[in-house]
C-alpha cells in the first residue's frame, strides 16, 4: 500500500440515487443533482464510486449471475449499471465537475469475486490532472466464474488499499450502522464487530451484495489490512456528502 495520502473515495448507494424497489433502471434524478452539487463544492483530489440500485440488482437477480454464468444477463447488466453511470457523470458535468466514468468491466479482472487486477494507472493520471473519476459496481470478467459481480463497496476497498486513501465515505440510505434499537452505532472496531453483527443485515431492497453487512465486512476487512478508517453515512440527508466532504464526523466510524 502507498502512504496514507490525500485521495477521498465517496461512495454514493444505488439507494439513494436509483428507485431500488424498481424492476428495472430508474434514477432518482433530484438526489443525483442534489448530490452533484454538494460534490461540486469540494477541493481535492476524489475518487467518486456509485452503487447500481435498480440499475443492477434486479438484472443480477433476474438471470442468477451470482450463482452462475449467464453472457446475456451478464451483458444486459452490465449496459444498464453504465447507463446510470452516464446519467451520473452528466449531472457532475452539469454541476461543473471534470468527471470520467470509468467502467470496471473494462478495467478490471476477479478471480472467485474478490479483484484480483485493476488497472489503475489512468485513475492516477485523472487524479494528478484535476480530473474525477466515476467508477460504479458492476459485472466483471472472472477467471474462475467467467464474470462476477462487483460491488461498488468492494472497489472502494480495493481502491483505498492501493492508493493509500485516509478519508472513506459510504453513502448510503440509514443514519450509518444501525443498532437493534433502530440507533446509530458511532464505531465499529474489528474486537466490537462479532458483537454487533447480529443487528446488521442485508438490503430492505434488492442487492446482491449483501446490503450493510456486505458493506460493513468489506471496511472492517480494509481496516484490518491497512489501518485505514472510514464512514458510513446517510446520503438521502441533504448536506451529509458536504458534511463528510468537508472533515465532518458523521453517522458510524469503521475503526482499529
Ligand atoms: N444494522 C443496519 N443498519 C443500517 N442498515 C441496515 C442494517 N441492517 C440491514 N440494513 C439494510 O441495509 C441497507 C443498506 O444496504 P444497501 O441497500 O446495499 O445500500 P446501498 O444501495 O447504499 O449499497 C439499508 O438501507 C437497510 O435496508
Ligand atoms: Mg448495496
Amino acid at each position: 500500500m502507498n502512504a496514507l495520502n490525500d485521495i477521498t473515495i465517496l461512495k454514493i448507494g444505488g439507494s439513494i440515487i436509483t428507485d431500488k424497489d424498481a424492476d428495472d433502471g430508474a434514477p432518482n434524478n433530484s438526489e443525483i443533482k442534489r448530490i452533484a452539487g454538494e460534490i461540486s463544492k469540494h477541493h481535492g483530489k476524489l475518487i467518486v464510486v456509485h452503487g447500481a440500485g435498480s440499475f443492477g440488482h434486479p438484472q443480477a437477480k433476474k438471470y442468477a449471475l451470482n450463482k452462475k454464468f449467464d453472457a446475456k444477463g451478464a451483458l444486459i447488466t452490465h449496459i444498464s449499471v453504465k447507463a446510470l453511470n452516464h446519467i451520473v457523470v452528466e449531472s457532475l458535468a452539469n454541476a461543473g465537475i471534470d468527471a470520467i466514468g470509468v467502467h470496471p468491466m473494462g478495467s478490471t479482472v476477479s478471480g472467485d469475486g474478490r479483484i484480483a487486477q485493476m488497472f489503475i494507472e489512468n485513475i492516477h493520471l485523472m487524479l494528478d490532472n484535476g480530473f474525477i473519476p466515476v467508477l460504479h459496481g458492476d459485472v466483471v470478467m472472472d477467471t474462475k466464474l467467467g464474470t462476477s459481480i462487483l460491488s461498488g463497496d468492494q472497489i472502494v476497498t480495493y481502491l483505498a488499499m492501493q492508493l493509500g486513501s485516509a478519508r472513506i465515505g459510504i453513502g448510503s440510505a440509514k443514519d450509518g450502522v444501525l443498532d437493534d434499537k433502530g440507533d446509530t452505532i458511532a464505531a465499529i472496531t474489528s474486537s466490537n464487530f462479532k458483537d454487533i453483527k447480529q443487528y446488521i443485515g442485508g438490503s430492505e431492497s434488492t442487492d446482491v451484495t449483501g446490503g450493510m453487512l456486505g458493506k460493513v465486512v468489506e471496511l472492517v476487512r480494509l481496516c484490518e489490512m491497512s489501518n485505514i478508517n472510514s464512514r458510513i453515512f446517510n446520503a438521502g440527508t441533504s448536506g451529509n456528502v458536504s458534511r463528510f466532504l468537508d472533515g465532518a464526523n458523521i453517522g458510524t466510524v469503521i475503526t482499529k
